[in-house]
């Protein structure tokens, strides 16, 4: 651990009392100015920390930023999170950094993380609205042993780990739109961008790539989205700390591929099914080449969708735009 983190949990322990220069020289083993220089950059790190030449140092608030240090404390995982995190203040597209390290050969459970995002990207070219401190842009690298054709899975698998994420942090009422994003009363709080590098027969890499809307006023949501997106502080009329947000995240993620990988993918099946409310509806499917309009008899094992054709016909489809019908 670093000097400046073992001074910030000194700081911790003061719980909210002064700790003097003096006594953290005394067990880092330092001098006062090199406390003072550490301390200078805890500020830095966006800790509002109080100095007085007599008394010496007082943690008023912790950072709010996504700070590695900060998502390891207290984090309920065995892999996720614990191995290598690459943190960015700002970066093109957490995506797109994960899959420069996945290819530099980045390990499983490798985790990306950034305030903000230049070219936030989304399902479908589009882009994804990535302020700085508003929202949570993560990216995962996983690396399973599993047939290609099955990765469409572990997308779904995202949506339910950020399904129970939301609803174990919040009383919001949260749904699973098909195939995996999530909204609230009809409105998007959090998409999935899943992105993969594979062989004939062999996965290389999955990256798994989350957004979620946490702290977004609804004055900053650009026009286009405005009617169409929503975030925690707009429902609930409060700021929420996406640290706690995305340590939650990691460790439901965690959850659901140990479940995934030892159990196979029906149980998590089932738990998407239970927060999708889409059988039985009447839709149409935009799948780029061609749209579907019909109801959706169900969502298989596998995750695709049935849909009986107002043509007659029925087709099982593995991707594509829903919208809800009357
Ligand atoms: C969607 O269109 O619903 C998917 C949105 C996914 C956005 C996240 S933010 C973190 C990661 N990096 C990206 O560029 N996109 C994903």
């Amino acid at each position: 651990m670093s000097t400046k983190h073992q001074i910030l949990i000194y700081l911790k322990e003061g719980k909210g009392t002064w700790v003097s220069g003096e006594y953290l020289a005394h067990k880092m083993a330092i001098s006062r100015t090199a406390i003072w220089k550490h301390v200078h950059n805890l500020k830095g790190d966006g800790y509002l920390i109080e100095s007085s030449p007599k008394k010496g140092y007082l943690l008023r608030q912790s950072s709010d930023l996504l700070l590695v240090n900060e998502i390891r404390e207290g984090l309920n995982t065995s892999v996720f999170g614990k191995g290598d995190v690459a943190y960015f203040k700002e970066t093109d597209s957490t995506n797109m950094r994960a899959k420069l390290l996945a290819s530099g050969g980045a390990p499983e459970g490798t985790i990306i993380v950034a305030e903000s995002q230049t070219q936030g990207r989304g399902r479908r070219g589009r882009s994804w609205f990535s302020p700085s401190g508003e929202g949570i842009y993560t990216s995962i690298i996983l690396r399973p042993t599993i047939n290609p054709n099955e990765a469409p899975k572990l997308t779904l698998m995202a949506s339910v780990a950020v399904a129970e994420t939301l609803l174990s942090m919040t009383s919001l009422n949260i749904n699973i739109k098909w195939p995996n994003d999530i909204l609230i009363k009809g409105r998007k709080i959090a998409g999935i961008l899943t992105e993969i590098s594979m062989e004939m027969d062999r996965i290389d890499y999955i990256v798994i790539g989350v957004g979620i809307n946490v702290n977004t006023p609804h004055k900053s949501l650009p026009p286009d989205i405005r009617d169409i997106a929503t975030s925690i502080s707009m429902e609930t009329g409060k700021t929420f700390p996406r640290i706690v947000l995305l340590r939650a995240y990691l460790e439901w993620l965690e959850i659901y591929y140990e479940t995934f990988k030892t159990r196979g993918f029906e149980p998590v099946m089932n738990r998407w099914k239970s927060l999708a409310d889409i059988i039985g509806h009447r839709v149409s499917v935009d799948m780029i080449d061609r749209v579907r309009v019909g109801e959706v008899l169900d969502v298989d094992k596998d995750g695709f969708l049935i849909l009986k054709e107002d043509a007659g016909s029925t087709e099982r489809i593995i991707s594509g735009d829903v919208t809800f019908i009357e």
